[in-house]
């Protein structure tokens, strides 16, 4: 078997998830528990609830997930474990357990930042994705363009001032009934709906910074909301859909125009890469794709599995770290916050409460 196998868990937010992963790009075991269940009545993760349902599942899918790839726990070269960013309680279940683990089995540890997973997870099924990329990091908790040129060298170009794309989603999910975790329920909305037919702001297009902001948007479109409200008693499925379509419509021009902007200050030729939950996204996908195409840039986005938090891409970059001797020493901390580029100057704002990745 290619050398290293590398267990990997994530409990950063509300998917507990263990997965075992090696040199050869092979995902040799993959489990996930996601909370969302646990989390929908109160339109959002609640920390507490989500560090007690990682202590619950934990043990049993790393047990899981040796079973599942024939291996007992000798047979891994290390243990991986997102150390931060991230809601701390979960953080410290996930990184607690993987420190057990190593020390019980005399293995490394790596501490992984949960943003650096992201990062690095369309390498895992891209073997020719090679250093320097240019990165649009999407997700719950941040919206970010860095230039990754190697593993553990990153530099951010722009960042959010307010709040993160996904948490732009949610919001807008929330706003109009729609659920726990918002992305999916907007996309699927959006397909049906108008994008003209609600004017809407694109925060910063056309900014000399190579900033975002998003939480204009959500006003503007609350506002919309709440006139369609007072003019007759509330929305009706089709302004709903309309409403998602104009939504998913500006976000989709905010990051096109920003991305575009970034490819030009970014490395020559570097390909343009899209990771995280928002990934998921299939319109904001293709746009983005558009605008690699139109700078002759290669387009790149994992997997949709990928996209959203899992255990995978925490052992990837654990193979990733430990083939350059990039191991922890087992009093390493957790971190709420851990910012990529960490020379780089801080952000007003910067997403949901800085936590979430
Ligand atoms: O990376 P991720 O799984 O978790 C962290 O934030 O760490 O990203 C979750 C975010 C949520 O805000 C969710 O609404 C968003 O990604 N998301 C999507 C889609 N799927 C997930 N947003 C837009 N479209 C989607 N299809
Ligand atoms: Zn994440």
């Amino acid at each position: 078997m290619p050398r290293p196998i590398v267990l990997g868990i994530e409990t950063s937010c509300d998917e507990t998830a263990v997965a075992l992963v090696d040199g050869a790009r092979r995902v040799l075991a993959h489990k996930l528990v996601s909370q969302i269940e646990d989390h929908a009545a109160y339109g959002g993760v609640v920390p507490e609830i989500a560090a007690r349902a990682h202590i619950e599942h934990l043990d049993r899918l790393v047990k899981a997930a040796l079973d599942d790839a024939g291996l007992a726990l000798g047979d891994v070269d290390a243990v991986a474990a997102t150390a931060g960013p991230g809601l701390i309680g979960g953080v410290m279940v996930g990184l607690v357990t993987a420190k057990a683990l190593a020390l019980a089995a005399g293995k490394p540890l790596v501490a992984v930042n949960h943003l650096e997973a992201h990062a690095l997870s369309p390498r895992l099924t891209d073997p020719d994705l090679g250093f320097p990329y240019l990165l649009l990091l999407v997700s719950g908790g941040h919206c970010q363009t860095l230039v990754v040129e190697g593993v553990g060298r990153y530099r951010r170009l722009g960042s959010t001032i307010d709040d993160a794309v996904g948490e732009a989603f949610d919001k807008t999910a929330k706003l109009m009934g729609l659920g726990y975790p918002g992305g999916p329920a907007v996309e699927r909305l959006a397909a049906t709906g108008d994008p003209m037919r609600f004017d809407l702001p694109r925060p910063f297009v056309g900014d000399r910074s190579l900033n975002f902001s998003f939480s204009g948007l959500k006003s503007a479109l609350r506002r919309q909301g709440e006139r369609l409200l007072a003019e007759r008693g509330g929305p009706v499925d089709a302004d709903r859909a309309d409403l998602c379509a104009a939504f998913q419509a500006a976000v989709a021009d905010c990051l096109a125009d920003r991305v575009a902007r970034a490819l030009d200050r970014g490395p020559a030729g570097a390909a343009l890469v899209v990771a995280g939950g928002v990934a998921a996204n299939q319109a904001l996908r293709a746009r983005l794709a558009r605008v690699a195409a139109d700078a002759g840039r290669a387009f790149q986005a994992p997997p949709l599995w990928l996209c959203t938090d899992n255990g995978a891409m925490v052992a990837w970059a654990g193979v990733e770290r430990f083939r350059l001797g990039f191991t922890d020493p087992l009093d390493v901390p957790a971190r709420p916050r851990w910012p990529l580029d960490e020379a780089g100057a801080p952000v007003y704002g910067g997403g949901r409460k800085g936590a979430k990745a």
